[in-house]
């Protein structure tokens, strides 16, 4: 009698990597962030946070610490926080912190962003931070881990155990949880109306559903990065949040395809980057919503039509309708419409899934990539 079962497949779901079943598990993991969040009456309350709320109004500012994919997830929540709540937020990679005599006082809140609660630089610029008198939170995916631990509060990712190197699911949770982070301060601080709070909730809700959506469509972008494995380097722009996430879509490419990437700010591109783009340049662009901020998404199209112009192969990742992107791109993935501030959760997942198939495409291993480790338990 044998049975036949491969138990390294079943840990995988059924998917060749963990990275794609982790890819695949992300509306889950914001699904289950946002679970239990809220009482019957529609209010955000964060019992687990241990912090009192009275401190948690006086905050003046606030400093997020981070690295690596985290600290994209940062970038995010601060453009989110400081619209909801008022209060200026900086984010600093971990490792940069703690040797530059940061300004800090007993009114300022130190969030920490981590998925292991183990990652050597960010505990180290935590300590630091609490000698110096800040109150301490942690966002992170990791139970009882050592961050968490040390920290005055605590906010978990339910993202699941993240096996992968190069991490995904986790990402999109330390946003969604960094998203309630902002929103539970505006509420404490009266800075949104309970109604637009609850606006804001219900359309997060909507999130996982629409994640599985561009999941659905995931065959469109494995073709995309088949075709093009043997590329050496490619960009990425963003703007706004699509800033950090356009960061992200390089990282991940480096991470496992082992390719040269960048992310930069659109705006930046005519103060250099523009240079390096010649004939067949592949670029990446996150365009902002057409229901957004001011002129920005036309700033962006426009960004698309310059660097085509220089000859870029441009592949745009766009809401749903906006028509205004086709003429000037190669190819476009559609992401289904959400309020600006939560496209990330949306606009990143095809990036991810065109890194993980590059990098299998490359016969390259996608779980467990050359020099890097899933937690960095070293300074
Ligand atoms: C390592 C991993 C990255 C991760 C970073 C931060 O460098 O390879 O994938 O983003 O650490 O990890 P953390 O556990 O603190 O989120």
């Amino acid at each position: 009698f044998s049975v036949n079962w491969d138990a390294a497949a079943a840990e995988k779901g059924g998917f060749g990597t963990f990275m794609e079943k982790e890819i695949h598990d992300q509306p889950k993991a914001v699904e289950d962030t946002l679970l239990g969040r809220t009482d019957a009456s529609g209010r955000l309350v964060l019992d687990e946070l241990r912090i009192d709320p009275e401190e948690l109004k006086g905050i003046s500012k606030i400093i997020v610490l981070a690295c690596g994919t985290s600290a994209y997830a940062g970038m995010v929540a601060k453009y989110a926080i400081e619209h909801w709540v008022r209060v200026p937020v900086e984010v600093e990679l971990s490792h940069e912190f703690r040797y530059r005599d940061p300004i800090i006082d007993d009114s300022t809140l130190i969030v920490s962003l981590s998925q292991s609660g183990e990652t050597m630089d960010t505990l180290m610029a935590v300590r630091y931070a609490k000698e110096q008198g800040a109150r301490t939170l942690a966002i992170c995916n990791t139970n009882g881990s050592t961050i968490p631990r040390e920290s005055d509060a605590v906010l978990y990712t339910h993202a699941g155990p993240e096996i992968a190197v190069a991490s995904t699911k986790a990402f999109l949770a330390q946003i969604t949880a960094s998203y309630l982070l902002g929103l539970y301060m505006a509420q404490l601080r009266g800075k949104l109306f309970q109604g637009e709070i609850e606006d804001i909730l219900a359309d997060l809700h909507k999130i996982p559903g629409k994640i599985q959506e561009v999941l659905d469509g995931g065959d469109q972008i494995r073709e995309l990065a088949r075709e093009m494995a043997q590329e050496p380097s490619v960009l990425f722009l963003g703007r706004h949040v699509g800033y950090p996430v356009a960061m992200e879509g390089a990282l991940k490419l480096k991470e496992i395809a082992y390719i040269h990437a960048e992310g930069f700010a659109a705006g930046e591109l005519k103060h250099g980057p523009i240079a390096l783009i010649d004939q067949g340049q592949p670029v990446f662009v996150v365009v902002p919503s057409p229901h957004g901020r001011d002129s920005l998404h036309a700033k962006v199209v426009s960004n698309i039509q310059e660097v085509r112009a220089r000859g870029a192969r441009t592949i745009t990742v766009a809401e749903a309708g906006d028509g205004d992107v086709v003429d000037y791109s190669e190819t476009v993935f559609y992401v289904p419409e959400t309020q600006p501030l939560l496209m990330p959760l949306l606009t990143t997942v095809p990036l991810q899934i065109f890194a993980c198939a590059l990098a299998a495409e490359k016969g390259y291993d996608v779980d467990q990539p050359r020099n890097l480790a899933k937690s960095v338990t070293v300074e």
